[in-house]
């Protein structure tokens, strides 16, 4: 446990001068392999893939910023993904939050159930949901919190006891909240997952992906995975990621006052047919939201009603910029069901309450009252 805040940390974790030149950045080891200082030896690195010097350091402030025992990074959130399961076995079962990123969902369903793993899809809010899906081949139950692109809450607590009770691991997909607002492994988790492309990057112009484990059998098991399949991240994105990490809390401070200003204007708007945001005290999750997370986030989508609706809105906004992804200092609304969502079925959609007129918002860093002006100018053209 670090005495340090969190700020602190985040400059910091990871982040010290190198000992051998005093470079007060972390350098950045473009090299695919090392040196060897005899037969079986070396000075701990010697092929980038198994480990490099500057992931090393990310991989400690990850762990260090989750307050986890091994951080590890890889190539993309869905790398990430696809280590964290990457252990399971034919007969094995796994147990995934019915509402998750879409791209989540196509790994699943269209590799990894090709090894004879069950995955079964429960509704992670309703706790008695996930107590009587768990079976006694269930290895891992997978959550993501708040959901992508409807924002529902899952119970990290509750769900780590139920899923240990039974002797089956838990882990949280924490990209939406950032590991400034929502502390899975103190919640009872046990392994991390992020898209460090969203918040820990923060200025979009890098994709990676990162597990954090609890264990020191996480560390054995996520490092061979890095070794034995081989998407890691490059020590050039890794220092983009570390450069991120560092204004992550001052961002996040940001993102949280615009998108709850954002959030507070909409909420009483005409046009808007429902809003799913936590932070507003008329969502009925509000009281998980203020208990599990240290802040509500700025990401939120709201229903326009139909698909034309929703172009008309998108076509007209001049700030926030039509496309994927989240958690970049820049604005961004994006077509849920054509974009991120497009990898369901429209059975799947419909059940996940992706409706033809959902956009979703990450609001960014901007100066509030021109993103409100901007939403509002775009609603006119509903
Ligand atoms: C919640 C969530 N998890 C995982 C991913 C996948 O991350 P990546 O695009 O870095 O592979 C995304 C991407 O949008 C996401 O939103």
């Amino acid at each position: 446990m670090s005495p340090y805040k969190y700020s602190t940390l985040a400059v910091h974790a990871g982040q010290y001068p190198d000992p051998r030149t005093g470079a007060v950045n972390v350098p950045v080891y473009l090299t695919s392999t090392f040196e060897l200082t005899g037969i079986g030896t070396d000075r701990g690195w010697d092929y980038s893939r198994a480990g490099n010097p500057t992931r090393d350091r990310l991989e400690e402030a990850l762990a260090a910023l989750e307050g986890g025992t091994s951080g590890h990074a890889f190539a993309s959130g869905m790398a990430a993904i696809s280590a964290l399961v990457a252990s399971l076995r034919a007969g094995d079962h796994l147990l995934c939050s019915q509402d998750v990123y879409a791209g989540t969902v196509r790994l699943f369903n269209q590799f990894v159930s090709h090894y004879g793993i069950e995955i079964e899809y429960v509704d992670t809010s309703k706790i008695e949901a996930v107590a009587a899906a768990i079976r006694p081949n269930t290895k891992l139950v997978h959550i993501e919190t708040p959901s992508n692109p409807t924002m529902v809450l899952s119970d990290i607590r509750a769900i780590s006891e139920i899923a240990h009770a039974r002797g089956v691991e838990m882990s949280v997909d924490n990209t939406f909240m950032s590991p400034v607002l929502q502390s899975p492994l103190a919640l009872g988790a046990d392994i991390v997952m992020h898209s460090t492309t969203k918040y820990l990057n923060g200025h979009s112009d890098g994709i990676g992906g990162a597990l954090i484990g609890s264990k020191p059998e996480h560390k054995d098991r996520f490092l061979l995975v890095q070794k034995s399949s081989g998407a890691i991240l490059s020590a050039f994105e890794c220092f983009l990621v570390l450069r991120g990490i560092k204004t992550m809390p001052l961002r996040i401070k940001q993102h949280e006052e615009n998108g709850r200003a954002v959030a507070e204007y909409l909420q009483t708007h005409p046009k808007v047919s429902r809003l799913n945001y936590p932070g507003l005290k008329s969502h009925p999750q509000y009281e998980l939201a203020v208990r599990q997370q240290k802040g509500f986030g700025s990401m939120l989508s709201l229903d326009l009603g139909s698909r034309a609706a929703a172009g008309r809105f998108l076509g007209a906004l001049k700030i926030f910029i039509n496309a994927e992804s989240l958690g970049g200092v820049e604005s961004l609304a994006s077509h849920s069901a054509t974009t991120t969502h497009a990898a369901l079925s429209d059975e799947e959609r419909a059940a996940a309450g992706i409706t033809e007129g959902l956009i979703r918002l990450s609001v960014g860093i901007e100066d509030k009252e021109d993103l409100i002006a901007d939403i509002e100018q775009a609603l006119k053209a509903v």
